[in-house]
């Protein structure tokens, strides 16, 4: 094994690192002590040792020397961490976690799981009967799934791929200090193309992979995803997050025979890219169950997604998986239950998330139980698929209503303004919908002429303005862009850069995010809308006295658990989701309405 260098870039000679009994835990004052800790815990006896940990454990041990003898505060001996991490605690997970914070985290997804969850997962692992030669963590963060999982199989070999080498480091000084260095290996490497061994016997993949979305996933992570994905014959989108990119490199990593239990976001049982990760589960990773823990009930203190426990054995393929919801992180218990979906009904299910039965009676999703479905149902994912489980004349709402989401601008502060524009000419000014409060304050009915903000709407040839304009709006441009407006996101994947083309004002517009139900406002005002709001679009032409029954119904009737609920109670409504909400039909909505006088509504402008 490597051993940190004594000699600093430089050539000088650093002096005496900290000595044991002065090891701040938690309160340490940065990573650079952290990385100090964990190197003197013997971080660099875990096999993998590289270069970029090699040069962060120099410093480290060069700035705890000088800081000897002066370090403040609380302190505990290293034994005492050991101690800890042998109980099963992870002190270098939590020291980093604070040091680097939620924000700091995010980059790369570095929350790391509660304990009883790896317990749960472990548990399904261990019940299967089959005996790991080796464990895989893909992104292994403090490598406490690593350690779990060490103490579960005495003889297997631990392998922890992480990518950032501060969390690889500590992952190492927690296996060194369990006792587990001689039978473990980090690899500082991206999953994707981790230059995995083969094993001598079965690897059960065990992880939770960073939840990064696809907006900070670059060109050459989308290339590789759309190469493997076309390697194993599933569709692959530019708008997968990196889950999905960890469930491909899995399907690539694993062999028959072997094992995976993977905690992730939920979103892939209905979003379209998930489609990639269902299909892996229906063909090469050999799906076996999926355990969702109610979205009310936070399985991360500082990760807002519904939470989802998949189960697989590659190279099998079952006639069903297991699907179930469980109340809360407790009730997982082995990854037992659940009720089977022959994989035929999953196989044409446009999603999965309706699938899912709750275990306990008093949990439910808000929607009419949908039951097991038949084989051979067009849509199993659809209420519509099980008729009669609506009540007598009633739809789901996208039978009546397309739902749009509104327009994402890529910077507001640049594209809202709130009164007349000094350099746009007033036609190019829309008056929409910018905030959600807006919707809220105005009650059923959003009147003409609502003291709304505007956004500015340019055409796409400015070519053809008048002089005067054209220079006008040439200067705003240069403003925008120089307020990084050229730059954004949104910006970049739209042409021209410049053109935030927005919805036509739907008849009826909603809110979908917030901690409540959403609200159903009439368009009085001919509004247009941003990404805070949904339109509902008629598909065929609605009496305004109808748009009125359903905007009133859906306001009446709607809960926040017919949305997804993230931790600390916030309620979301996709627009298929919106979409799935059960009304009355025409007929009914007519028999209270008004009389006709056809409100058709317009398309959206998108
Ligand atoms: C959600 S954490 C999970 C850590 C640990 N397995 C646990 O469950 O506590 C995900 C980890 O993946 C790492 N990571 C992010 N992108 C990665 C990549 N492309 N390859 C390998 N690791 C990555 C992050 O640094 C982070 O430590």
């Amino acid at each position: 094994m490597m051993r940190v260098t004594s000699v600093l870039p430089g050539g000088q000679i650093p002096a005496e690192p900290v000595a044991d009994g002065q090891i701040p835990d938690e309160h340490l004052p940065d990573e650079q002590a952290l990385v100090g800790v964990a190197n003197q815990l013997g971080a660099a006896c875990v096999a993998g040792w590289s270069p970029a940990e090699e040069d962060l454990a120099s410093r480290a041990a060069a700035r705890a020397g000088r800081a000897a003898g002066r370090q403040p505060g609380q302190t505990h001996t290293l034994a005492a961490i050991r101690d800890r991490i042998r109980a099963g605690q992870d002190p270098l997970g939590q020291a980093f976690c604070a040091l680097r914070g939620p924000a700091g985290r995010r980059v790369l997804g570095q929350t790391f799981t509660p304990p009883p969850i790896i317990e749960s997962m472990i548990a399904w692992a261990a019940g299967t009967g089959i005996r790991p030669a080796r464990i895989v963590d893909p992104g292994s963060g403090s490598a406490r799934m690593l350690l779990a999982a060490g103490r579960r199989w005495p003889q297997a070999l631990l392998v922890g791929v992480e990518i950032d080498p501060v969390a690889a480091i500590i992952g190492r000084a927690s296996l060194a200090a369990a006792g587990f260095a001689a039978r473990s290996a980090v690899l500082l490497a991206d999953y994707r193309c981790a230059p995995l061994p083969t094993a001598s016997g079965p690897t059960l993949f065990l992880g939770n992979p960073p939840y990064v979305r696809h907006h900070q996933i670059g060109a050459p992570g989308k290339d590789w995803l759309r190469r493997a994905a076309r390697d194993q014959g599933v569709p692959a989108s530019g708008l997968s997050g990196l889950h999905a990119h960890f469930f491909l490199a899995t399907a690539r990593h694993a062999a028959p025979g072997d094992l995976g239990v993977l905690i992730t976001a939920a979103e892939w049982l209905d979003v379209n890219y998930g489609r990639l990760i269902r299909e892996l589960l229906l063909g090469a990773l050999g799906g076996q169950a999926v355990h969702l823990v109610e979205p009310a009930v936070p399985v991360f203190a500082d990760a807002a997604a519904t939470s989802v426990i998949t189960c697989f054995r590659p190279g099998t393929a079952a006639e069903a998986i297991r699907m179930r919801r469980v109340a809360s992180p407790e009730r997982l218990g082995a990854l037992a239950g659940g009720t089977p979906v022959p994989t035929a009904v999953l196989r044409t299910a446009p999603r999965w998330g309706p699938l899912l039965r709750a275990d306990l009676p008093h949990v439910s999703s808000g929607l009419p139980d949908p039951g097991l479905p038949d084989p051979g149902r067009p849509d199993p994912g659809s209420a519509a698929a099980y008729p009669g489980r609506l009540p007598e004349g009633h739809v789901e709402l996208g039978e009546l209503c397309r739902v749009h989401r509104g327009q994402v601008t890529g910077a507001n502060a640049v594209w809202v303004t709130a009164g007349p524009h000094p350099l746009i000419p007033d036609r190019f000014l829309v008056p929409a919908v910018t905030r959600a409060r807006e919707l809220i304050a105005a009650g059923p009915v959003l009147p003409p002429g609502a003291p709304l903000r505007q956004v500015i709407s340019l055409p796409a040839d400015l070519d053809g303005l008048p002089g005067r304009e054209r220079a006008a709006v040439a200067r705003f441009l240069r403003h925008a862009t120089a307020a990084g407006a050229a730059d954004s996101y949104v910006a970049r994947h739209r042409t021209p850069w410049w053109r935030v083309r927005l919805g036509a004002p739907p008849p009826i517009l909603a809110s979908y995010m917030g901690r409540r139900a959403p609200v159903f406002v009439r368009n009085h005002a001919g509004a247009s809308y941003l990404n805070i709001a949904h339109g509902l679009y008629p598909r065929e032409p609605l009496a305004p006295g109808v748009l009125d029954a359903l905007a009133a119904f859906l306001n009446r009737s709607v809960t926040p658990g017919q949305g997804r609920v993230y931790a600390g109670g916030l309620v979301k409504f996709e627009p298929r989701e919106m979409e799935r909400l059960p009304v009355p039909g025409p007929a009914l909505l007519a028999a209270g309405a008004d009389p006709p006088g056809a409100d058709p509504g317009p398309r959206p402008g998108r």
